[in-house]
């Protein structure tokens, strides 16, 4: 998607709080990657319509998707956890200014090796995926008996800057990468227990239902 446009669905889609602002300023300037506007109105949009009470989201960078996420339903309880040490910081930063604190709960750590203490808040109604590209398949694994039935996963950046469809297109560095996120595809279109729409939004998102 072009940058004009990206930035035209962001005036339709104005945030009053001024946090919100900051923390996208913040990620401009520190090259923090981010949920893509767009993409970033389905997710709300599902959120809304789901309204889930629990959330779990993998990879929370400087807190700003599980910050639009904890607004988008105000009844929401949303547990985030990254790897990242500084950037948490950051996110902690953040989130004390806003009052949605106490809904959000931040963890540190290897998302897979935490699964214990992300048990403790299980089942989770919606989750996000959004963290290393390569390893979703773990992620989704790991994840997945802790969702509740006619849970939704969402996962973030399937499509990865085209490169997962298209073939010749993919730069050496993103190979493994890429070749992962493809089978990560294929395995939620194939997967017996969910139903998974692909969606041509920002990145490409996946969403993924429970079956009952
Ligand atoms: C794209 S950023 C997340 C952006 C955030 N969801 C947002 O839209 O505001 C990906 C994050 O995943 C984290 N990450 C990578 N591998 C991880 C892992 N195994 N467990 C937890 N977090 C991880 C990175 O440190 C990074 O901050």
């Amino acid at each position: 998607m072009s940058e004009q446009l990206e930035h035209y669905i962001s005036l339709l889609h104005p945030s009053s709080d001024p946090i919100v602002a900051q923390m996208k300023e913040y990620a401009k300037q520190h090259r923090v990657p981010i949920i893509e506007e767009q993409s970033l109105v389905v997710l709300l949009s599902l959120i809304m319509i789901k309204q889930p009470k629990a959330i779990l989201e993998i990879g929370t960078a400087i807190g700003y998707s599980a910050l639009r996420m904890a607004k988008a339903y105000r009844h929401s309880q949303v547990v985030t956890v990254d790897i990242d040490e500084d950037r948490l910081a950051v996110a902690k930063e953040f989130l004390s200014n806003t009052n949605e604190a106490e809904r959000i709960h931040i963890m540190h750590g290897d998302a897979c090796e935490e699964v214990e203490r992300l048990r403790k808040g299980a089942p989770y109604d919606f989750i996000f995926i959004d963290a290393a590209k390569g390893q979703y398949r773990r992620y989704f694994d790991t994840f997945f008996p802790m969702l509740a039935s006619n849970g939704i996963i969402v996962s973030d950046n399937v499509f990865f800057k085209g490169m997962v469809y298209e073939q010749n297109q993919v730069k050496e560095k993103y190979r493994t990468m890429i070749k992962k996120l493809r089978e990560y595809n294929e395995y939620l279109a194939n997967h017996s227990e969910c139903t998974t729409s692909f969606y041509a939004v920002g990145d490409g998102l996946a969403v993924s239902i429970k079956k009952e």
